[in-house]
């Protein structure tokens, strides 16, 4: 048997309750982008471990001081538990502190809602403050799923909310890389909407010293030692190649089909990723045929340029219709762009392996709807092209 390196450390928890594991070059090169830019903005699948890779980078941050560090839950924030919602990191004054200081900042405010704009404005004048009595050099705001701060939420159509949430980072992105009031301040955002992938957001932000990173799926040989460490504090009605056949290295999922035994998996949740990338896929015919093509697109005829999509490099400029494709599967959480440095193409990649799978499947057996797919195949097919890969 060969002998793989697996990177783990054991006194670190994540929220799954495991170790921490992998992640050696992202971490690397997240340090380096938050100490050469701005606004770092994290993004890549959903469930891939965003969240956990900053949290876990900003542990390491203690040990070397004169760093100061904020980490703000958007998730929490939302259920108004603001103590709850905030960690710090080498400030010497503790968080409910820090939170009392923010809310009394707060609550002159006339808009309850506490906007990414308002909470961040006043929480990085509120830490200056507190930063300047101990006189550390650098603070790192650390926004978690900042697309959920309150301020959005109310909106009842996802496409403002997000428009409303791109003028606000615009702004901010701006104001941290021009004005000098704000000159140590770094913030790091991670969202897992696929829309901040987008050209639309690249080309906002262009100019504001603004970096993205991709955290991509764990990999295969990590992503079984997580398993094993997983199932033996938990248990796990489905084994370690069915999970990495369907989902990837999303240690996400874990929680969730790890509850659910394999039938159910083929006759429950296979349907469901069918269905995802229908819904992506009919979004992108009526979107293809009015604004493209010019004309009513047959849905077989977007199931292949979706295949095209996933197997190639896109040429924006020569491929404008594919482009446009992969632009409203990222927004639709179905593919995510990889930018291959030195080459001008982009991947659009599929979030998970069973993604590939219906298109691929749909394409090859010709289906009007992926719908009219077997989830039994589907599955199945799912599941053996990972033994292909590993025999
Ligand atoms: N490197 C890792 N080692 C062990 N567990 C991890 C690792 N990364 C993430 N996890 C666990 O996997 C789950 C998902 O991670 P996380 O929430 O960070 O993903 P995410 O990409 O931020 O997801 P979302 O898109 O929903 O925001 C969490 O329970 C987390 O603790
Ligand atoms: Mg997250």
């Amino acid at each position: 048997m060969e002998m793989v390196a697996v990177y783990v450390d054991r006194g670190y928890r994540t929220g799954l309750g495991t170790a921490f594991y992998d992640r050696l070059v992202e971490l690397e090169r997240l340090d380096k982008l938050v100490f050469s830019h701005r606004t770092v903005i994290v993004y890549g699948p959903r469930g891939v471990g965003k969240s956990e890779l900053v949290r876990y980078w900003l542990r390491g941050l203690q040990e070397r001081g004169r760093i100061a560090a904020v980490y703000v839950d958007a998730r929490r924030l939302r259920g108004q538990h603001l103590v709850r919602a905030l960690e710090t990191r080498g400030l010497l004054v503790d968080k409910k502190n820090l939170a009392e200081r923010l809310l009394e900042v707060l609550k002159d405010l006339d808009d309850r809602s506490t906007g990414l704009l308002q909470l961040t404005y006043h929480a990085i004048d509120v830490l200056i403050d507190v930063i300047r009595e101990y006189a550390s050099t650098r603070i790192i705001l650390f926004i978690d799923e900042f697309h959920l701060l309150p301020r959005y939420m109310h909106k009842s159509d996802p496409a403002s909310k997000y428009l409303d949430a791109l003028d606000d980072l615009e702004a901010l992105a701006g104001l941290l890389a021009k004005d000098p009031h704000y000159s140590n301040i770094t913030i790091v955002l991670t969202v897992s909407e696929g829309f901040t992938a987008t050209d639309l957001v690249l080309s906002k932000l262009h100019g504001y010293s603004t970096a993205w990173m991709l955290v991509e799926h764990l990999d295969v040989d990590h992503f079984r030692a997580l398993y094993k460490e997983y199932v033996s504090l938990k248990s796990c009605g489905v084994d370690v190649d069915e999970v990495l056949g369907l989902v990837g290295g999303t240690p996400g999922y874990l929680p969730e089909l790890c509850m659910l035994d394999r039938n159910t998996v083929v006759e429950e949740r296979v349907p469901m990723w069918i269905a995802e990338v229908e819904t992506g896929l009919s979004r992108a015919r009526n979107v293809l045929s009015a604004e493209i093509f010019r004309r009513e697109l047959e849905p077989r005829e977007v199931i292949r340029l979706a295949y095209e999509l996933i197997n190639n490099d896109i040429a924006p400029l020569r491929e404008p219709h594919l482009h446009a494709l992969g632009q409203i599967l990222t927004t639709y959480n179905i593919v995510y762009p990889v930018y291959p440095r030195g080459r001008d193409g982009i991947r659009y990649k599929p979030q998970y392996p069973v993604y590939r799978t219906v298109i691929e499947l749909g394409y090859r057996e010709g289906v009007e709807t992926l719908l009219d797919l077997d989830p039994h195949r589907v599955y199945q097919e799912a599941v053996a092209k990972l033994h292909g890969h590993k025999p």
